[in-house]
C-alpha cells in the first residue's frame, strides 16, 4: 500500500504540486470513483488508478527479466514441453516473451504485458546489442572474426548484419549481434564450421543477468523500463 499522491506523481512523471492540483480538481480516480484525498493508501497492483481519465501504474507495463534455463520453450503455452511462463508465478501469466531463445538456449529473456513496448523492443530498426556466450566445436580464429565483421551469408542465402565474434579460448566465444534471426548464433557459428554445443544470452542492451540464478527472475524498475523504451 502506498499514498495516492506519491503513486500518481511517480507513475505520471508529474510533480507533487501538479498532482495536488489535479487531485483538487477531481481528476484522479480509484477504481472508477473520483478521489481528492492524496493521503489515501492505495494498492496499484490490484486497484485501477486513473489520472485525467488515463490509467496509470504497473498494470499494462510490467517487464520481467528471466534467467531462462535449458529445456523451456519460449512460448506462452505448449502441449508437450514446459514454457518460460511455467517458471513465473501466476500473476505474470499474461506476459509475452520479447523475441525468443531456443529451447536449449539459456540466459536473459524479457517478458512484458505492454504490447507497444514489446513491438518496439523486437523491431529490427532498434538494433539493440545482444551478447551471447557460446561453447562450440573447433577453435575460432581471425578469419572467423573477419567473416562475422563483414556480414556472414548463411547457407540458405540469409545475409547477416556485421557482428562481433570474440574468441575466448579454444571452443568458446562471445558473439555480439544487433538482430535476431531464427537460430542465428547457432547458424552463424555452424557456417564457419564451429557447431554450437552450449548457448547463453548474457546481455541485451544495458540489461545483464547480474546475480540472478538460473530459473530466477525479477521485475524491471520503472526507470529501467523508461530506458528500454527510449528508441
Ligand atoms: N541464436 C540462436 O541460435 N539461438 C538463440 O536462442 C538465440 C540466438
Amino acid at each position: 500500500m502506498e499514498r495516492l499522491d506519491k503513486f500518481l506523481s511517480q507513475a505520471s512523471g508529474l510533480s507533487r504540486s501538479q498532482v495536488r492540483q489535479l487531485l483538487k480538481a477531481g481528476q484522479a480516480a480509484v477504481d472508477g470513483t473520483p478521489e481528492t484525498d492524496g493521503s489515501r493508501k492505495i494498492d496499484p497492483a490490484t486497484q485501477k488508478i486513473t489520472l485525467s481519465g488515463a490509467e496509470l501504474g504497473k498494470k499494462g507495463r510490467r517487464v520481467v527479466l528471466l534467467n531462462k534455463p535449458a529445456g523451456y520453450l519460449t512460448a506462452t503455452q505448449d502441449r508437450s514441453a514446459p514454457t518460460v511462463l511455467d517458471l513465473l508465478p501466476e500473476k505474470y501469466r499474461d506476459l509475452n516473451p520479447v523475441g525468443r531463445l531456443d529451447k536449449a538456449t539459456e540466459g536473459l529473456l524479457l517478458l512484458t504485458d505492454d504490447g507497444e513496448l514489446l513491438h518496439r523492443l523486437i523491431s529490427p530498426r532498434r538494433g539493440v546489442e545482444k551478447v551471447y556466450y557460446a561453447r562450440h566445436e573447433g577453435a575460432a580464429g581471425p578469419a572467423d572474426v573477419d567473416a562475422f565483421a563483414s556480414g556472414l551469408v548463411l547457407g540458405d542465402g540469409t545475409r547477416c548484419l556485421p557482428a562481433v565474434l570474440r574468441p575466448l579460448g579454444p571452443g568458446e566465444s562471445l558473439v555480439i549481434l544487433r538482430e535476431g534471426k531464427y537460430h542465428q548464433v547457432r547458424r552463424m557459428l555452424a557456417a564457419r564450421g564451429l557447431p554450437v554445443t552450449y548457448l547463453e544470452r548474457r546481455q541485451e542492451g544495458f540489461l545483464t543477468l547480474g546475480d540472478l540464478p538460473r530459473g530466477g527472475f525479477r521485475e524491471l524498475t520503472e526507470a529501467e523500463i523508461e530506458e528500454l523504451a527510449v528508441d
